[in-house]
């Protein structure tokens, strides 16, 4: 009886205080809040918001929303309440704000993963450094020609390796070729037993940057803490290593762009988390730009012919001259440009980004309450009708007038973080993509009806290859197909 009461009291008393907090955000705020609803008290909206991101259509969420209150809502989500906006003015606004305003904002089990001193979690005069120094880097030609040359490199191998008689899972294939590349420009390190155990560490830490935070033995996010401290070890090597022989003063990778600066606030610890951190996109956004173009360009013969024309002769053309493709070569197909930027915006590899105001702040109308989070949602804009004719057709033809610098296409995000990295994703892309399409051409009859009749291949037709994708990578297309048919050219 005394148990039933206490509870009672303290569900009442929960309840007065939530109903008290919420009448005082109306009070105080106004109507300035955005519409939307904050949901369940402590969740608020985050397993909605979760379900949906994991559905066939994870921007349900947001249309929802965006039906009911307009395209800013406030809401309620990973433990903060978020004013949401789905509106491009508003977000290029959160983009161009500094950290006088907004600061960034991520899960608590991602912040621990990724250190305090994460390029990703810095604010102010040591992010604009760090920034600069890295996109420096990452522009020169010296790095371009360097990825270049390890990309054909990879590329052969892996493209070499495959195999009729099983399938060909694209993701996994980028994935070891992305990291390798990105790794040597990070480190220098070159494939061999050491890039083994870094490979194996790495994927346990990037497991657990959406676990639950809990640190305690035996649970993810520990695990990947371990993980990590392996890599950070195994990094601090290298920079020991390299301190002690004398720093190259032309950077051969990016620890010695970090060891250049006289900077005493770039430390080890410093260095070693932002390598390990810059990582990430060598093992996920990359291989996954590629993973989806490929799969797009499979669904749409004509964008596939286009761009095998366009590559072929640029492949003639070297056939002639006889020397190797330069990383300025990749970059100069037109069509290969527009079928990567259009595999940008429908793919929307990161969804949005997340920003804390420091103070109340007012965009279009919208209040953003000081502590609160705002979610700038890329995702909802590339997808809008109202931007894009047919959003959800792949139509690399949309970019030959478009003006790809406006506000209504984000996916490298934008203002001072701006992605450092985004000249390199598109020559890994293009690269990648130059050497698919002159080795492979798609056998669309057997595509098709494979996949209609959902026929599982045997792999056993001479000389037809199985490419595959994870069901992770295909929410947008309406009639998804689990795998492609291609054969190799008879040279
Ligand atoms: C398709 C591939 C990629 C996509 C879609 C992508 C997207 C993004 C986005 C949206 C941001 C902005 C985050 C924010 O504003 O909080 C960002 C930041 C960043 N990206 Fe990328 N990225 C890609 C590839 C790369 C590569 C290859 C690198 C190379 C290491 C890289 C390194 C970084 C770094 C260091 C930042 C943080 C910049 C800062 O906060 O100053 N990215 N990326």
């Amino acid at each position: 009886m005394d148990n039933i009461l206490i509870v009672s009291v303290t569900v009442f008393l929960l309840c007065t205080v939530i109903l008290l907090y919420r009448n005082r955000l109306k009070s105080k705020y106004r109507n300035k809040l955005p519409l939307g609803t904050l949901g369940w008290p402590f969740i608020g909206e985050t397993l909605e918001f979760v379900s949906c991101a994991y559905s066939d259509r994870p921007e349900s969420f947001m249309d929802k929303r965006r039906s009911m209150y307009g395209k800013v809502f406030k809401s309620h989500i990973f433990g903060s309440p978020t004013i949401v906006s789905t509106d491009a003015d508003v977000n290029k606004f959160i983009l161009q704000s500094d950290a006088k305003v907004f600061v960034p904002s991520y899960p608590k089990s991602l912040t621990q993963l990724m250190g305090e001193s994460s390029i990703l979690l810095i604010n102010g005069s040591l992010q604009r450094r760090i920034h600069g120094l890295i996109g420096a880097f990452f522009k020169s030609q010296q790095l371009k020609a360097q990825i270049t040359r390890d990309m054909q490199k990879y590329v052969t191998e892996s493209m070499s390796s495959w195999k009729e008689d099983s399938p060909v899972y694209i993701q996994d294939e980028t994935k070891k070729i992305a990291f390798h590349v990105l790794v040597k420009a990070l480190i220098s390190l070159d494939p061999g037993e050491e890039m083994e155990l870094l490979k194996k560490h790495f994927q346990e830490f990037i497991s657990g940057l959406m676990s639950l935070p809990i640190n305690l033995p035996g649970t993810k996010l520990y695990q990947s803490l371990q993980a990590k401290k392996k890599m950070v070890k195994l990094v601090r090597r290298i920079i020991l290593a390299k301190r002690n022989s004398g720093i190259c003063r032309v950077p051969k990778d990016v620890v010695d762009v970090l060891l250049n600066d006289a900077s005493e606030k770039l430390t080890d610890d410093l260095i070693a988390d932002n390598i390990i951190d810059m990582m990430i996109p060598g093992e996920d956004s990359v291989p996954v730009l590629m993973t989806l173009a490929t799969k797009y360009l499979s669904e749409c013969p004509a964008a596939l012919q286009q761009l095998t024309e366009e590559n072929m002769k640029l492949k003639k053309l070297q056939d002639q001259v006889g020397e190797s493709l330069c990383w300025s070569d990749y970059l100069s197909l037109p069509f290969t440009q527009t079928v990567i930027t259009e595999t940008l915006r429908m793919g929307n590899i990161i969804i949005g980004v997340m920003r804390k105001a420091l103070r109340d702040f007012e965009i279009k109308g919208n209040l953003i309450p000081k502590g609160w989070c705002v979610f700038a949602n890329f995702r909802s804009v590339h997808l809008d009708d109202r931007n894009y004719e047919c959003p959800y057709q792949f139509n690399p033809w949309r970019w030959q007038d478009k003006d790809m610098s406006s506000c209504n296409f984000t996916p490298f995000g934008g203002g001072q973080r701006l992605c450092p990295g985004l000249d390199l994703a598109r020559l890994e892309a293009s690269i990648f993509l130059h050497h698919f399409v002159t080795q492979f051409r798609c056998n669309s009859e057997l595509s098709h009806s494979k996949n209609e009749k959902e026929d599982a291949c045997d792999g056993k037709e001479s000389g037809i290859l199985r490419l595959g994708w994870p069901k992770s990578v295909e929410p947008l297309l309406p009639k998804a197909k689990e795998q492609a048919f291609y054969e190799k050219y008879k040279m």
